[in-house]
């Protein structure tokens, strides 16, 4: 034996062996067998020809075989933790061989158990350990533990070393238990993995370590509860708190009376101890926890407030009352104002009312206030003669402004009432809702815009103001023009005149005014709109706000001597806050035409005629435009134009004539032969008388004066443009100077 050892160590130092090369085969190649348990292994040898082979170990080795090609290492009970049986074979020529087995010698452990770090229950909150205790286990290879709470998996550790006996092992969990953790089990499994080759043995759990957290008493509803006599004249106060160790009770009532230190939870409640507020304690050594019970007789009706009406300047009393146990809390709502005034009394609440004006009239609501209950009635103040006013104050007071301007504007409270009761206020403009005070004008806006400030009140509730806007537009453009007629016109005769105002806002309140030469005119027109922007839309309705054309028209009637007068027309918006400058049209200068007009003072109706002396017929007519004159004769023959001259008696017409119209004179020429030799027999006695003296002279003069003109001196004259046209007829004698 020595020998084939001292080989091998020859064999190992030369480095000529490989394991793997060694011609021996083990079977099983490695064992795992349980502590005390019989093991055996096959080795065998692929060689036909070897010296020997055979096992060393500590224990079942065997002696040098070489009749036979398979030896066996075989032990009935092992009982070494570490052994390391070698098989080997020595080849003819000397040379040696061998494989190791590996052996791993297991043991279940003895016990596994949980400790707690302390003993006795836990505390909600506080920090412990458990420790799981592994006795005697081997070997501590791969060796797993799992912690369980009930069934959950917790934690999982390994643990790996080489020593190959048995070991005491302990694993350590910290924990902070919770109330939840209170009767739960906690566990502790451990399990060996040995590989494949190795046993499958179940994990091993310890014993379960149960739970004790001790933790303060805690309601499952904590919030007061209130246990109506009503429904219940011996109501139940059920107080069962949650807690470890079991909470004791202890129950105080609002009068600070104990009723109670108990390990019972519920109790019954009976007179003398009604009714009230009641703390219910439960405590136990780790704290305490109250819950309120209200044990009420609620206000069931408010009995006394009614209706009031008042004349001004009376005053008055609002009465609440309503009964309950305990007495319950009377509040007012209403619009509060310096003459009211509120007063508590035994089981009710006084309100009252001095002087009442209309700023008193409204709801007034009593709300009796019971624990969580509240109940309230409604009673309505008026005030004879008086009406309510709704509060508010828009600044400013309204808006007219030009369109496509901007400004705000805002709504609030009028008095300092108004600011206490006001309970929200905002702006209806249009179909749009603006919250708050503030209501921005904008741009572009709606011309007819509708805009309400609404505000809340205690008392009063929602109430309204409307508010005025009105924008303007001064007119693009007015324009004056003569309708249906264009040219001169005919003096005495009506005409229409208008003026067009175009884009102008709002209509209502437009002013045309017409001026005269410059003076300004007594007829102020008819207006009409003209420029409707809806075709739908009435325009004559006073409704319209956005811009329109407007038509005013005045009638005209002008006489001949108003020749070139001047009219025009002036647009101005009448607003009250502001006024826009008027707009003006320009200067319409109106020519004024008239019928002929013969001037009968120069023509008489009945002119004399002498034989022989043709007379010169002047008809002179004033017209605008100067007239034709044209003489007729009775049969209607035109005898001439201007000027007629007549030898012999007839009717003549002179006929005047201008775009306006004409207008005749007749002229009766009369012969005036019978008068002749009177005049001559006087002519001739005087001449008898003086012929002597005056011979001479009167020769010469007959002689130069032999014809004479017959006109009226001066004829009126339109110095304007009138045209006069003459005639004039020759008198044989000097009548005028005669007669
Ligand atoms: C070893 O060999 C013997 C004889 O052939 C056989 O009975 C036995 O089952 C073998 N053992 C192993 C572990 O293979
Ligand atoms: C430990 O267990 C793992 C998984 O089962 C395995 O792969 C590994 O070889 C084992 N280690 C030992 C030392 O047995
Ligand atoms: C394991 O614990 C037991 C009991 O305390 C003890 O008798 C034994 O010697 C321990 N084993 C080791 C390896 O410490
Ligand atoms: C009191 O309350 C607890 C928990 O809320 C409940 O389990 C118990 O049955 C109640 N007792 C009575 C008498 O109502
Ligand atoms: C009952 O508890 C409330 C708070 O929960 C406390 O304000 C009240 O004073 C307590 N009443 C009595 C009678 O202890
Ligand atoms: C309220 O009070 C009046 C008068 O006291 C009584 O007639 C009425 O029945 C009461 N209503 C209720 C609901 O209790
Ligand atoms: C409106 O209320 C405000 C504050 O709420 C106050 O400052 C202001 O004076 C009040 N206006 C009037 C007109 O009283
Ligand atoms: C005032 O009370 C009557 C009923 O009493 C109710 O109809 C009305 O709406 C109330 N008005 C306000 C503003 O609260
Ligand atoms: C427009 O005219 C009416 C009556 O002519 C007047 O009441 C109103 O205040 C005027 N509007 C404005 C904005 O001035
Ligand atoms: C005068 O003249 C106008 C225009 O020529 C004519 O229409 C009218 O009939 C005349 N009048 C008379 C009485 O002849
Ligand atoms: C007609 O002529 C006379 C004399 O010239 C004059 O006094 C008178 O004013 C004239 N009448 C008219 C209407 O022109
Ligand atoms: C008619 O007579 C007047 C006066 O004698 C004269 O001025 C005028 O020119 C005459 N008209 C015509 C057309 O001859």
């Amino acid at each position: 034996m020595w020998r084939v050892r001292a080989m091998f160590l020859i064999l190992i130092s030369s480095g000529k062996l490989l394991s793997n090369s060694c011609p021996i085969e083990l079977s099983p190649s490695s064992v795992v067998v349980r502590f005390g348990d019989p093991v055996s292994v096959n080795c065998t040898t692929s060689l036909d020809e070897f010296e020997g082979m055979g096992w060393e170990a500590t224990e079942g080795g065997t002696s040098s075989k070489r009749e036979i090609k398979m030896v066996t290492w075989s032990v009935a009970s092992l009982k070494t933790w570490s052994i390391q049986p070698i098989c080997y074979v020595t080849m003819s020529d000397y040379v040696q061989c061998q494989q190791n087995l590996e052996v791993t010698v297991y043991k279940m452990p003895d016990t596994v158990s949980i400790w707690p770090s302390l003993t006795g229950p836990m505390e909600a909150g506080g920090l412990y350990q458990l420790q799981c205790d592994i006795r005697n286990i081997a070997p501590v290879r791969n060796l797993s533990l799992t912690w369980y709470r009930g069934n959950e998996i917790i934690h999982t550790e390994t643990r790996d070393n080489d020593i190959a006996t048995p070991q005491n092992e302990s694993f350590n969990l910290p924990i902070t238990p919770e109330k939840d953790d209170d009767g739960i089990q906690i566990q502790c499994e451990v399990q060996m993995n040995l590989g494949i080759s190795g046993p499958q043995w179940t994990p091993i759990k310890s014993e379960p370590f149960d739970m004790v957290v001790y933790y303060p008493p805690s309601f499952i509803s904590p919030l007061p509860e209130i246990l109506d006599l009503a429904v219940d004249d011996k109501p139940i106060l059920n107080c069962t708190a949650d807690g470890n160790p079991q909470p004791y009770y202890r129950l105080v009532s609002s009068a600070g009376y104990v009723e109670a230190t108990e390990t019972k939870a519920v109790f019954r409640l009976s007179s003398p101890l009604l009714p009230g507020t009641y703390n219910c304690t439960a405590a136990n050594r780790m704290g305490s926890a109250t819950k309120v019970f209200i044990v009420q007789n609620p206000p069931k009706n408010i009995t006394q407030l009614e209706d009031t009406e008042l004349e001004v300047g009376s005053s008055s009393t609002l009465k609440c009352f309503s009964e309950a146990n305990p007495p319950p809390i009377f509040h007012w709502d209403y619009y509060k104002t310096g003459n009211v005034e509120v007063t508590y009394v035994a089981g009710g609440s006084l309100l009252h009312i001095k002087k009442a004006t209309d700023v008193n009239i409204g709801n007034y609501t009593c709300i009796v206030a019971y624990a969580l209950k509240n109940i309230s009635h409604v009673a309505r103040v008026t005030v004879k003669g008086a009406n309510s006013q709704c509060p508010i104050e828009i600044t400013p007071e309204r808006l007219v402004m030009p369109y496509g301007g901007q400004t705000s504007v805002t709504c609030g409270n009028s008095t300092e009432d108004a600011s206490r009761n006001m309970i929200g206020v905002f702006w209806r403009v249009g179909q749009r809702v603006v919250n708050g005070a503030q209501w921005d004008v904008e741009k572009d806006t709606d011309w007819d815009l509708r805009a309400e400030c609404i505000a809340t009140f205690s008392g009063i509730g929602e109430c309204s103001k409307r508010f005025d806007v009105t924008f303007y537009k001064t007119a693009d453009n007015v324009l004056i023009h003569s309708m249906g007629h264009t040219g001169p016109m005919v003096a005495n005769t009506e005409y229409q005149l208008q003026c067009d105002i175009l884009n102008v806002a709002p209509v209502q309140n437009l002013t045309v005014s017409w001026y005269q030469d410059n003076d300004l005119n007594d007829d102020q027109g008819s207006l009409r709109v003209t420029g409707c922007p809806h075709q739908n839309m009435d325009c004559a309705s006073q409704e319209i706000k956005s811009p329109v054309n407007v038509s005013s028209t005045i009638k005209v009637s002008l006489e001949r001597n108003q020749h070139r007068a001047q009219f025009r027309c002036e647009a101005q918006l009448a607003l009250e806050q502001q006024r826009p400058p008027p707009m003006m049209s320009h200067n319409l200068s109106l020519s004024v035409y008239y019928e002929p007009i013969i001037n009968s003072t120069k023509l008489p109706s009945s002119v004399p005629v002498l034989s022989g002396y043709p007379v010169e017929l002047v008809c002179e007519a004033d017209g605008r435009p100067a007239p034709n004159i044209h003489w007729f004769s009775k049969k209607g023959v035109r005898v001439s134009s201007g000027n007629l001259t007549v030898t012999e008696a007839g009717v003549w017409t002179c006929n005047a004539t201008n775009v306006v119209g004409f207008n005749i004179h007749e002229v009766v020429v009369v012969f005036k032969e019978d008068y002749l030799p009177l005049i001559a027999g006087f002519v001739a006695a005087t001449v008898l008388v003086i012929s002597v003296v005056f011979a001479f002279f009167y020769s010469i003069y007959y002689k130069n004066t032999k014809m004479r003109h017959y006109s009226l001196k001066n004829p009126k004259l339109n110095t304007q443009n009138g045209n006069v046209a003459h005639n004039s007829w020759d008198s044989p004698l000097p009548m005028t100077k005669l007669c």
